[in-house]
């Protein structure tokens, strides 16, 4: 008789968790962003696969330092802005973001980001994420690239596709924020 009540009650105990968990989980999902459309897994599938995003972003570890780094994105720019920053991007550049490049005159061209020059040499970050150092005699030409690189997606993306990225950017938070 004690042993059933124990049983009984571990398997309230274990029922009412299995209640909660699911629950629980979804609430810790979607409270980045429980108001957008957007599903979130389908976006993050977008951007690592036919959006080709990661050729130009970083996200924790993954991608490409030429463009931004979007991993901690939607702390930093809300969902319309989101929105904004992938139909019209010229509008959203800053010139820290700019893409740059640099000609030797060994007609080699490297790109990424500025980080510094000076009369005598020019260090950049490379797309691959690495400091590179060259010395003015080396450079044929440094310039930003113009026109951004970043495409436009208007007319590329269907709706629903759109609402799925953004939900996923504005869940790429501070681990504060999320
Ligand atoms: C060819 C390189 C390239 C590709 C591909 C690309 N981007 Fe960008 N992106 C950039 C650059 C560079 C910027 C900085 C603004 C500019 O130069 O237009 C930028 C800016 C952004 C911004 C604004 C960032 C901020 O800090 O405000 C967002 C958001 C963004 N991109 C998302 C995406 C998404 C999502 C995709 C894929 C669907 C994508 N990008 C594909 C290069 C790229």
């Amino acid at each position: 008789m004690m042993q059933a009540s124990l049983l009984t009650t571990l398997l309230l105990a274990a029922a009412a968790g299995l209640g909660q968990s699911p629950t629980a989980g979804s609430a810790a999902n979607t409270s980045a962003g429980s108001f957008l459309k957007g599903n979130a897994a389908a976006g993050k599938a977008i951007f690592d696969g036919s959006g080709n995003c990661l050729s130009c972003h970083r996200i924790g570890a993954m991608g490409s330092v030429a463009g931004p780094n979007l991993s901690n994105i939607g702390s930093r720019v809300s969902p319309d802005a989101l929105e904004q920053a992938l139909l019209n991007p010229p509008a959203q550049a800053e010139p820290q973001d700019r893409l740059y490049e640099v000609v030797t005159r060994s007609g080699k061209t490297v790109r990424g980001k500025l980080l510094n020059q000076d009369p005598f040499s020019l260090q950049m970050l490379d797309s691959d994420g690495q400091l590179v150092a060259f010395s003015r005699s080396e450079i044929r030409e440094g310039r930003f690239v113009d026109p951004p690189p970043m495409p436009s997606y208007q007319g590329k993306l269907t709706s629903t596709q759109m609402d799925d990225l953004v939900a996923y950017l504005a869940s790429l938070r501070l681990p504060e924020d999320r």
